[in-house]
């Protein structure tokens, strides 16, 4: 039986790429994607969500959750994924609609009416919607089988300041509720995020897929990857979050470690950081499988053989 998962995003070049990847893999149930304020202000989030699901014919609902961090004003990331989050490609306005019901709501009804443990939930950009519905339903936690997030960094430092990654800077308060909420949580960070470059050659091989999905995760890559270029020399743009979709179709392609990861909330210079405990120094519980290498090229194969999918649909 295919994993229920919820995705909660701010597409976001690599948020849109997660969504397509998912959409294409029968692993997977997506019950709905929930967007949030993040890389681009909501608005922008929950509109280039539903292209994604025009672009790949997907039914998913889509849900607008929360506009602001918890307890801060949100910081986007506009100087990355241009104006419209999702540069590199046509904009266009969606048919598949906004649903009326809040994002938060429609994962706390979700949660609350399913089995115990029967509902991943993939959080892909800060974690407003998902600190919010713990904090407003904590009887929703037993429901939760995983929660499969991007967010953080250890070895690679932070991209957004020299301490913390931008999810998690976003929203620190949204993200330690969530690290201590109890239940399985797997975290994609910079250290295995970064190993996942967008090169040429791979990029090319998307491209000659030439079915119109493919174009437009070659197009948008295409705009994501100058910065990160530019920024680290790298041969190409770091796709963090489909990591956590590929995780879930294909675990064997990651390793990671059970650790305990803390978030700082308070300091000016450090806000955002994520200390991870990877050598058990402490005795706090090991609370995160904090992720920390990938086959590359695995990931990149996976990739490319579910954009082929796309081309199979006359
Ligand atoms: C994360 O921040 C955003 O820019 C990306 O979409 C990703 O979720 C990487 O730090
Ligand atoms: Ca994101």
């Amino acid at each position: 039986m295919a994993r229920r998962i919820i995705i909660d995003c701010d597409p976001g070049q690599d948020d849109a790429v997660a969504l397509l990847l998912a959409f294409a893999s029968p692993e997977l149930d997506v019950l709905g994607i929930t967007t949030v304020g993040g890389n681009v202000p909501l608005q922008l989030t929950h509109r280039n969500a539903r292209m994604m699901c025009d672009i790949a014919d997907s039914k998913a609902p889509v849900f607008a959750g929360c506009d602001q961090p918890m307890r801060r004003p949100l910081r986007t990331a506009e100087y990355i994924h241009g104006e419209t989050g999702i540069d590199g490609i046509d904009i266009f306005e969606p048919d598949t609609p906004l649903q009326s019901r809040h994002g938060v709501d429609f994962i706390i009804e979700t949660l609350l009416a399913a089995d115990d443990g029967s509902i991943t939930l993939v959080p892909t950009g800060p974690l407003t919607n998902i600190g919010t519905v713990i904090e407003r339903e904590p009887g929703v936690l037993p429901k939760i089988e995983r929660i499969v997030l991007m967010g953080g960094a250890m070895r690679e430092g932070g991209n957004r300041t020299p301490s913390a990654e931008f999810n998690i800077l976003v929203d620190p308060e949204a993200a330690d509720i969530v690290f201590r909420c109890g239940r399985p949580i797997v975290q994609m960070g910079l250290d295995v995020t970064h190993q996942v470059l967008s090169t040429r050659e791979r990029i090319e091989r998307i491209r000659a897929l030439d079915n119109p999905v493919a174009d437009a995760v070659a197009g948008m890559i295409g705009f994501f990857e100058r910065y990160d270029m530019s920024k680290y020399s790298a041969p190409g743009a770091p796709l963090h979050d489909p990591c956590t979709v590929a995780f879930l179709i294909e675990p064997g392609l990651f390793t990671g470690k059970d650790c305990n990861v803390a978030v700082e909330t308070q300091s000016d210079l450090t806000l955002g950081h994520t200390a991870v405990d990877f050598w058990h120094v402490t005795d706090r519980p090991r609370n995160v499988h904090w992720v920390y290498q990938v086959d590359s090229d695995g990931f990149y194969e996976l990739l490319t053989e579910r954009l082929a999918r796309y081309g199979d649909v006359t």
